[in-house]
């Protein structure tokens, strides 16, 4: 058994939209009554975790990443109590909550924002970063590239120009204002207190600036998380930080730290590579990526997607690979965003249910806990004339009543139309199917969740002599399970080593077999064999 204060290091971890998923009240947004009253469902899926995008006040210039007052739910999502309510019925069920702790910045309509660029001499003009130029800090790149010029935007009133890593109604903070690091503590501390159980920490690489530096992971950044984890650790232990710092791996391997910084990190440079893996049916990249991330200290742990609620990011590949991913993955212009591409996994994958499987079968037997984005567990679809990342965060598709059984009244954004949509599409009509994709990916869940080799982290690849075939040993205390991938479109046969033929257990049908010199895989198949 898993330590209880490491229960983050076996988790499913599930990723919702608050506004997308549920409507309880009939004004066509989503709610955290509506969340409350599909917790049933997430624990029939076997969800450990649910983080929550921002549900914060914010005139949504950026989804809600754009926090106008830290202390409050804005009320289209319900009320603090409400949320409380949600918290103490997911724990009932077993469900921790973690929610978005956004430090870099704040909405241009916070009152700290408006109070800085009041005046020169406000009290609050240190919470962010003013300068008379816009040429310092000249290596820093730009990131919503399609719409930013520029991390500098003038400000006509005072006369200076305030600095920002996204969008310009979204001011950076000022993190080398102790004042500033003091007040995010507080935000830390409502939240926590109100019960929560962690915070997926939104954007952590940017929040110092240094001139001659990309003012990305800089000491001084590290310095303020490490405070922000001793003051969980002192106050609130078992509750947890999940790093969003799109990285390579030895970049957000200090953000682990000693094991005092963060619990967990996102793996973005595997997601990619997942994709890669199955266009080209070839394992290398996910194995030379994987070959490449460092140990982590044991009481911390990686947190493995295939999509969330951005665009797929291509920033942690390299130009050439970018270029191929775009030309394969995202054939019409409208389908890229920034450097990524904005559409959901069942699209991504031609709606084919054996790669989305098998891409599932990956995530789930990574090193590291998984996360889904909402209704990728169904395969629903995504919506490309909406704007920005607005066609990957479309209503739930529960049944196929008039709007898919998220609202009665309007949805708050256009549905999901076609082969995708919820008429075709919804968890109604797979829930109870045994042959439901949906069925599929729960049985995933729960082999993982009997098998300790799955919660440890170690991965040893295989050699099968075949590039299309990837196969691991996963063993952790005395559990060990080897995994057989094979990531094309063929038939492949992979050579076994010695050490490898005898009688194995497949865990998906329960039949013990014996394993010879070589095993026949077909198209997108896999085997997670108990040895
Ligand atoms: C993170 C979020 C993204 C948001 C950005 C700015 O990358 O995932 O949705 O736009 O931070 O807060």
């Amino acid at each position: 058994m898993i330590n209880q204060s490491l229960w983050y290091k076996n988790a499913v971890f599930y990723e919702i939209s608050v506004r997308a998923f549920k409507d309880s009240n009939g004004d066509g947004k989503g709610d955290l009554c509506g969340l409350t009253e599909k917790l049933d469902y997430l624990q029939t899926l076997g969800v450990d975790c649910v983080w929550i995008m921002p549900i914060y006040p914010s005139p949504l210039r950026d989804d809600g990443y754009d926090i106008a007052d830290y202390y409050s739910v804005d009320s289209a999502y319900g009320s603090l109590d409400q949320l409380k309510g949600m918290i103490e019925a997911a724990h009932q069920r077993g469900i921790r909550i973690i929610m978005d702790l956004v430090l870099n910045h704040t909405s241009d309509e916070h009152r700290w924002f408006q109070a800085s660029r009041s005046d020169r001499n406000s009290p609050y003009r240190d919470y962010y970063v003013w300068s008379d130029t816009d040429q310092k800090y000249k290596d820093t790149r730009i990131i919503f590239l399609d719409t930013e010029p520029s991390n500098w935007t003038w400000d006509e009133k005072t006369g200076q120009y305030y600095w920002h890593r996204f969008y310009a109604s979204q001011p950076d903070l000022n993190f080398d204002n102790p004042k500033v690091q003091e007040e995010m503590l507080n935000v830390a501390r409502f939240w926590l207190d109100l019960g929560i159980d962690g915070f997926r920490a939104d954007a952590v690489p940017y929040l110092i600036e240094r001139e001659g530096t990309n003012c990305e992971n800089l000491p001084e950044t590290h310095e303020y998380l490490k405070k922000l984890r001793a003051f969980m650790e002192e106050h609130y232990p078992g509750r947890i930080l999940l790093c969003e710092a799109n990285q390579y791996p030895e970049d957000v391997r200090p953000y682990f730290g000693d094991g005092d910084e963060f619990h967990m990190g996102f793996h973005f440079p595997i997601m990619p590579r997942i994709y890669m893996a199955l266009k080209k049916g070839r394992y290398e990249d996910m194995a030379e990526i994987m070959r490449r991330t460092p140990s982590i200290p044991e009481n911390c742990q990686w947190c493995t997607f295939l999509r969330n609620h951005d665009e797929l990011t291509l920033e942690m590949v390299t130009e050439e690979e970018r270029q191929w991913m775009w030309k394969e993955y995202a054939p019409e212009p409208r389908m890229k965003l920034n450097l990524g591409i904005r559409r959901r996994l069942a699209p991504l994958l031609d709606n084919d249910r054996r790669k989305i499987e098998i891409a599932n079968s990956i995530l789930f037997t990574l090193p590291g806990s998984p996360i889904i984005y909402y209704g990728d567990e169904i395969g629903m679809g995504d919506n490309i004339d909406l704007p920005d990342r607005n066609g990957v965060r479309t209503p739930m598709q529960w049944d196929d009543s008039p709007n898919a059984g998220f609202s009665t009244g309007k949805p708050f954004s256009e549905l999901v139309q076609g082969e995708l949509g919820y008429q075709n599409v919804n968890v109604a009509s797979q829930i109870n199917d045994p042959d439901s994709l949906f069925r599929a990916i729960k049985r995933m869940i729960s082999i993982r969740k009997t098998h300790t080799a799955f919660s440890g982290s170690s991965m040893e690849w295989i050699e099968t002599g075949n590039p299309a075939v990837s196969a691991y040993l996963r063993e952790h205390d005395g559990d060990a399970v080897v995994v057989f991938q094979n990531l094309s479109d063929a038939v492949q046969v992979a050579q076994i080593p010695a050490n490898f033929q005898k009688t194995v257990l497949d865990l998906f049908t329960d039949h013990s077999f014996s394993l010879g010199t070589s095993l026949e895989l077909r198209p997108y198949s896999y085997l997670w064999l108990q040895v």
